[in-house]
């Protein structure tokens, strides 16, 4: 068989391979250690999959826990700030307490997030971790002055979008394991500019060059983007950040870990204690506005359909999308929904059930990569977040791990060699060590050089004439050794330079 045939062959018997090797590699022999703790998780959790919810004391938090449990598929995990305040509502709402359990957690306090992420871990036993909803939240809108957090930072960049940043670094490498993992952030129609709800009422989200952010953040610094308070644009702001997030997330880990990242706007959920902040006269008639002029109202348990969908529903196993529902009063949902057996609900015949679920359309400032970079970057230094590196899915062929090993250390040499010298940028050179090995590699790679030519043949005319603009003679010559102190070389390029 000629020698070409015979390397496609052992190519594909090695891509074969690879993929039994990729199906075999998840396989480890059970330590007895883990073998316990499987046995403990069985006994405490059975096969449910293990759910954190962040603000389940309250709103749609609340709403979607009820119905998580319902499906006895879950164990809720609800990340609150007052947990006597949670004990009594999980009594009026009857949840099964074998199924749910409340931790402290106070989002306005970074230590305090810490302290929950190593309780849930701790509560998990090992047991991977498989959906976490960003979802509690602050809407300040009337105070002419910010509040500060114990952090010193303005409390709903905190509560809402740093401090989830912190919970998604920490609890994220405990979904490893989980089969189909899911993250989710709530976040709103006011972070995303290309609606009526988010571009067309002032103030808009937009965090400019992230100036405030940059700076630390810390008092007096108010606002992400540095200038005067504005209590709505930080509520705005702060959702704008997480639904950037969700996308950060989904670029950098999604291939890797399997995780699926999505945000939602869940509706108008007009009648939640979120607008308690509001003057009374507002929060009587907004909901009415909301029902019967814009069509945007959602009931707190229809609200709480939506979120457990995302956390639930096959289809939304999908990473990377903002999820929206359609429907209004305005579009006789109401009437339709009495046609479908009440699979369309809400008051008023607002708001879109399960089956009008879509993705939405996110709006270039939450698309917008390098910025979403940046805040990534100043928001990880802020709360001291360290994530892991966002590679790409390894090949698992172990023929190609050892060429591959081969070649760094090639790469590394020879790449030092080419870094020597950067012509028209500082022409010094860079110090390389003088040792013994590194000379005597330069030697057997100058060896395998005149080797290969020597096999592989002549280089072609086009490739040395080919597009040549400058009569051939090369501008900067490629150094062909790695430059050593001492050297002729070396002495000659520094003085060159
Ligand atoms: N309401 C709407 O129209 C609407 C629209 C779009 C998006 N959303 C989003 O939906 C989510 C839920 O809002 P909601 O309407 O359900 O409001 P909500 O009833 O006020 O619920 C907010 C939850 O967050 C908790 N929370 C607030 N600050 C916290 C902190 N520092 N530490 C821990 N927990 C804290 C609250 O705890 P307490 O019970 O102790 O107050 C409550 O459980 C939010 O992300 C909101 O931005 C709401």
């Amino acid at each position: 068989m000629p020698r070409f045939s015979r390397l496609v062959l052992a190519s594909a018997c090695l891509v074969g391979s690879a993929t039994a090797f990729e199906q075999l590699a998840g396989f480890k022999m059970p330590s007895l250690q883990g073998m316990k703790k499987a046995a403990e998780n069985k006994a405490k959790f059975g096969d449910k999959k293990l759910a954190i919810v962040t603000g389940t004391s309250s709103g749609l938090g609340r709403a979607t826990v009820k119905h998580l449990l319902r499906t006895g598929e879950y164990h809720v995990i609800g990340a609150v700030r007052d947990l006597d305040k949670m004990e009594a509502i999980a009594e009026l709402d009857e949840l099964n307490m074998d199924l749910f359990t409340p931790m402290y957690c106070d989002l306005n306090d970074f230590s305090c997030v810490r302290k929950f992420c190593e309780d849930v871990v701790k509560f998990a036993n090992e047991k991977p971790l498989d959906r976490l909803v960003c979802n509690a939240a602050l809407y300040q809108p009337s105070l002419d002055y910010p509040k500060w957090s114990a952090d010193g930072i303005e409390q709903q960049m905190q509560s809402n979008f740093l401090s989830h940043f912190l919970m998604i670094s920490l609890l994220m490498p405990h979904m490893k394991g989980a089969v189909g993992p899911r993250i989710t952030m709530v976040g709103s129609v006011t972070g995303n500019d290309n609606t009526v709800g988010g571009g067309g009422v002032y103030p808009v989200a937009d965090l400019k060059d992230l100036d405030g952010l940059k700076a630390g953040a810390r008092n007096p610094i108010s606002m992400m983007d540095g200038y005067a308070f504005n209590g709505a644009k930080g509520y705005k702001d702060s959702k704008l950040a997480l639904m950037m997030l969700s996308n950060m997330l989904h670029d950098k880990y999604h291939r890797q870990t399997g995780i699926a990242f999505s945000s939602i706007y869940p509706g108008c959920i007009a009648e939640s204690p979120l607008f308690r902040e509001k003057r009374p006269w507002f929060r009587k008639y907004f909901p009415v506005f909301m029902k019967y002029i814009t069509g945007g109202y959602v009931g707190e348990d229809e609200a709480g359909q939506r979120l457990f969908q995302v956390m639930h529903d096959p289809r939304c196993s999908k990473s990377g999308v903002y999820w929206s529902w359609n429907g209004g009063p305005r579009e006789g949902r109401g009437a339709e929904a009495i046609e479908k057996g009440g699979q369309i609900a809400g008051a008023g015949g607002a708001g879109g059930g399960w089956d009008s679920i879509y993705e939405n359309d996110q709006s270039d400032k939450v698309l917008d990569k390098r910025k979403a970079e940046r805040l990534w970057d100043y928001a990880s230094a802020v709360v001291g977040a360290e994530w892991p590196e966002a590679n790409q899915p390894k090949s698992p062929c172990p023929t190609l791990k050892v060429v591959g090993l081969a070649t760094s250390f090639l790469e590394r040499r020879e790449e030092a060699k080419r870094m020597a010298v950067r012509p028209g940028i500082d022409g010094t050179p860079v110090m390389v060590a003088d040792d013994k090995a590194g000379a005597m590699l330069d030697r057997e790679i100058g060896f395998l050089k005149s080797l290969q030519s020597k096999l592989l043949g002549e280089l072609p005319e086009t490739a040395v004439k080919g597009s040549m603009i400058d009569n051939g003679v090369a501008s900067v010559p490629r150094p062909t050794s790695i430059l050593r102190p001492g050297s002729e070389e070396y002495t000659v390029t520094l003085k060159r330079a």
